[in-house]
């Protein structure tokens, strides 16, 4: 392959079916010399990430920053809570039945939870229910945004806990939920 390393405007035709459009770019676009295979770390800072806020709660999607095969990646990020004046503003119980949910607390208070605090894990394997923790939905009812930052990878095959994780695990998590 050619290689062309210049810093000047270069005009690019694209084809779409049977159309053309024209693109400058900036620098030629030759100016790789080639792929070495390796997959290197992608940095993301969940700082300028703002998901999409509305009047009622809305899905998990919203959240979703990188997909691959096998799991994604959801932040969730500080942002505004929903508008409507009987909206909850915390997510709804759900069983995830088709993913194992890791979540990790980064910093902030985190509305919907008791028994997590920063850097927590936590792992919620597909079908079991869980939602809000008791008193949450009414503590949230006057807040107007949150600032909890935390990210989640759902993973389409089931996880295994190591021995390791196992000596971290607080086995008062599943009863946090009673009241
Ligand atoms: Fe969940």
């Amino acid at each position: 392959m050619q290689t062309i390393d210049r810093e000047d405007e270069t005009p690019v035709l694209i084809k779409h079916g049977t159309r053309l459009s024209r693109y400058v770019l900036a620098s030629h676009p030759f100016d790789v010399v080639g792929w070495d295979g390796w997959v290197y770390p992608f940095t993301f800072n969940a700082d300028d990430f703002e998901p999409i806020t509305g009047t009622v709660h809305q899905p998990p999607p919203i959240h979703l920053t990188f997909c691959a095969k096998g799991f994604v990646l959801c932040t969730f990020a500080p942002r505004m809570l929903d508008t409507h004046p009987e909206a909850i503003k915390v997510p709804y119980a759900h069983s995830n039945v088709q993913a194992d949910e890791v979540l990790y607390y980064v910093r902030g208070q985190f509305g919907s939870r008791r028994g997590v605090e920063e850097s927590s894990i936590t792992l919620h394997p597909r079908g079991i229910p869980h939602g809000p923790h008791p008193g949450t939905i009414a503590a949230s009812r006057n807040m107007t945004r949150t600032d909890e930052l935390a990210v989640m990878v759902d993973t389409v095959r089931p996880l295994s806990v190591t021995r390791q994780a196992l000596e971290l695990d607080d086995p008062n998590y599943p009863y946090s939920w009673l009241d």
